[in-house]
């Protein structure tokens, strides 16, 4: 291949559990020719997600049974780059700048990805690195969520939701987004070290609980009484049980995180007298039987419009993957990981 290294940088994985100890850097992993149907991309940049995490720690229900028939699978689910070959049958021309969502096969950790090109979508030429490189995970999940609550949650008659993680990358996103459907977000966080940062991005309130001793009464006071119409919680636990005790009337609660690893408790007087639901959001069943080319275009367009703009904390090489974990893994970031890879 002219100009195309044959072999490239990865982070492939050796074994399921420890995020850190099953990973290893590979510097001569064979850069694959595409095939029919294929393109193969020079990646710019990836997007370190909770998510990758959970796949190497072998959490995700039906990949690592996938995955552990490949040996030294490169994880990530989504990153940039720029098409520089193609296989036959193939619309997309080398030069395009696209963004890559490879899904539960993950691989977007290396410097050249051969994938399908339906899984390769061309960005704005003012689209930055940094946003097209984690344009699908969170912007998604949030825009899937949003659906959800409009469709499914009393907001006709009570605009407020609580959402918990309001930090994290997707929080912020939410944040954002949430606005442009005139709703309003109540932002639960662990420390208030960020708390002006979310104001700053549209919260309506946060929330701080190192600092606020009565939640459930602030919250009471704040919505006059009714409590909120959804509660979107990606931490279970006894956070997660915090937000679904602010639900209002018919109020729906949306677990979507597992950042604790442990159970939220539901007391059954609110099932019965508060006509509650309760139902779990997962990206790859959300995009079940949905166009991914209409979702993407969505996000596009409201990127466009400024309704979100996704943060980066930090960037870090594919040498340096311990640190990015250890970040990761780090209180009060401001924004995603990414790696770089060119
Ligand atoms: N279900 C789906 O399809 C789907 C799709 C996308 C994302 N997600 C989930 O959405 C969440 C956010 O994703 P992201 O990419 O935005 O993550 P991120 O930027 O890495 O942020 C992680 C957040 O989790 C919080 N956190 C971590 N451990 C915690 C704990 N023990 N108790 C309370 N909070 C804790 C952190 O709080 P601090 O700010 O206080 O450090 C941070 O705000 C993750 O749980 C991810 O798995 C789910």
């Amino acid at each position: 291949m002219s100009n195309i290294p044959s072999s490239q940088v990865a982070i492939q994985v050796l074994s399921f559990g420890d995020p850190v100890e099953g990973l290893e850097v590979q510097h001569d992993r064979p850069v694959e020719e595409p095939r029919e149907g294929q393109v193969l991309v020079k990646m710019h940049l990836a997007a370190l997600n909770p998510s990758d995490v959970f796949t190497v720690k072998g959490q995700y229900p039906g990949v690592r049974a996938v995955l552990e028939k490949r040996t030294g699978f490169v994880p990530g689910l989504e990153g940039c780059g720029t098409v520089v070959r193609t296989g036959p049958s193939v619309s997309l021309s080398v030069g395009t700048r696209v963004a890559v969502f490879l899904e539960q096969t993950a691989g977007t950790w290396q410097s050249f990805v051969t994938t399908e090109e339906s899984q390769c979508f061309p960005v704005p030429e003012e689209m930055e690195d940094f946003v097209a490189a984690q344009l699908f995970v969170n912007p998604l999940s949030c825009l899937g969520m949003l659906r959800l609550i409009l469709d499914s949650s009393p907001v006709q008659e009570n605009p407020w939701i609580v959402q918990t993680a309001a930090n994290s990358t997707l929080g912020r996103m939410f944040i954002q987004m949430s606005k442009g459907f005139q709703l309003k977000t109540i932002n639960i966080i662990r420390t208030s070290i960020e708390k002006d940062a979310l104001l700053k991005l549209g919260a309506d309130i946060v929330i701080s609980l190192d600092e606020e001793t009565d939640v459930m009464k602030k919250v009471k006071e704040i919505t006059s009484g009714l409590g909120v119409a959804a509660a979107l919680d990606a931490v279970g636990g006894d956070i997660g049980t915090l937000a679904l005790q602010l639900l209002g009337k018919n109020g729906l609660f949306i677990g979507y995180g597992r950042m604790s690893g442990e159970p939220i408790r539901v007391v059954n007087r609110q099932l019965m007298y508060h006509g509650i639901t309760i139902r779990g959001f997962w990206l790859s069943s959300f995009l079940q039987g949905k166009s991914k080319t209409e979702l993407v275009h969505s996000v596009i367009d409201l990127w466009s419009q400024k309704c979100f703009a996704p943060s980066v904390e930090a960037i870090y090489t594919l040498d340096d993957f311990r640190t990015a974990l250890k970040s990761q893994f780090t209180p009060n970031r401001k924004g995603k990981i990414l790696f770089r890879l060119n």
